[in-house]
């Protein structure tokens, strides 16, 4: 995180977050270094996936702090991925983040998907280096959408037909607690988009009568299905 006046700012679109980025952006570089470092080494290449990448810099609101953004971070490791793919539906998030890439790592194997991510699957799959016996492959994939209805499970779900790390942002604050009450109407198809679970409303009702709340029950069977429905590995 660094000041305005220390020059990060490189003259191209800059976007506004909550201070709240500041610990978001702390969590997202340790993961990813925590990755890269014990990963290298142990797979032959290792891609990093960002689904909802943005423009690469912010403003922390109502500071005079920038910050870089999850691709930024990722690209600024220490020990680094050998390849990026980053997505957006904005095509103004992503040609703003391609000439800040381009200037600060312009040798770096980088992949820019403009689509919706629910619709890019294919498209991030044809990118993907193609693993073999003696060619091992090793994705982290970051999802931080504004709200779930930005991000399916079924998008996850079919994405992981490889090996791939999932890092996600559950919008339980933003979205999830403040709209429970719309979500539990049975229409509603929200929370079984997001999360993949059918019985989710059941279950939900059982654990309230304990005490849990909403967001801790989200993350808990965002948790389960991932672990229902990805590809297992142990290095
Ligand atoms: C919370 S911001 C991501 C910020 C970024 N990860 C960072 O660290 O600064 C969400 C981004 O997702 C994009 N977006 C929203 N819905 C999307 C979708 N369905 N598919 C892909 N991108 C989407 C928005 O244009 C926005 O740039």
């Amino acid at each position: 995180m660094v000041n305005m006046s220390e020059q990060i700012d490189d003259g191209l679109p800059i976007s506004e977050v909550g201070i709240w980025g500041e610990y978001k952006y702390r969590m997202i570089r340790n993961y990813c270094d925590l990755f890269t470092n014990a990963m290298r080494g142990k797979w032959d290449h290792l891609v990093y996936i960002d689904l909802f990448s943005g423009s690469g810099l912010v403003k922390l609101r109502d500071t005079n702090k920038l910050a870089y953004g999850s691709p930024m971070i990722s690209l600024g490791l220490k020990v680094q991925f050998d390849s990026y793919i980053f997505c957006d539906a904005s095509k103004t998030n992503l040609d703003t983040l391609r000439k800040r890439v381009e200037k600060a790592y312009p040798h770096i194997d980088v992949n820019y998907v403009v689509s919706d991510v629910n619709k890019a699957v294919d498209k991030i799959h044809e990118i993907l280096p193609r693993p073999s016996k003696s060619y091992t492959v090793l994705c982290l994939c970051l999802s931080d959408p504004f709200r779930m209805s930005n991000l399916n499970f079924n998008t996850i779900k079919k994405l992981s037909n490889r090996f791939m790390d999932h890092l996600v942002l559950i919008p339980t604050y933003m979205d999830a607690n403040r709209n429970i009450k719309v979500y539990l109407k049975p229409n509603n198809k929200r929370i079984f988009n997001f999360t993949g679970i059918k019985d989710w409303r059941e279950q939900w009702a059982e654990v309230e009568a304990k005490g849990v709340g909403f967001d801790i029950f989200l993350t808990d069977c965002y948790g389960a299905s991932l672990e229902r429905d990805t590809v297992k590995c142990c290095v």
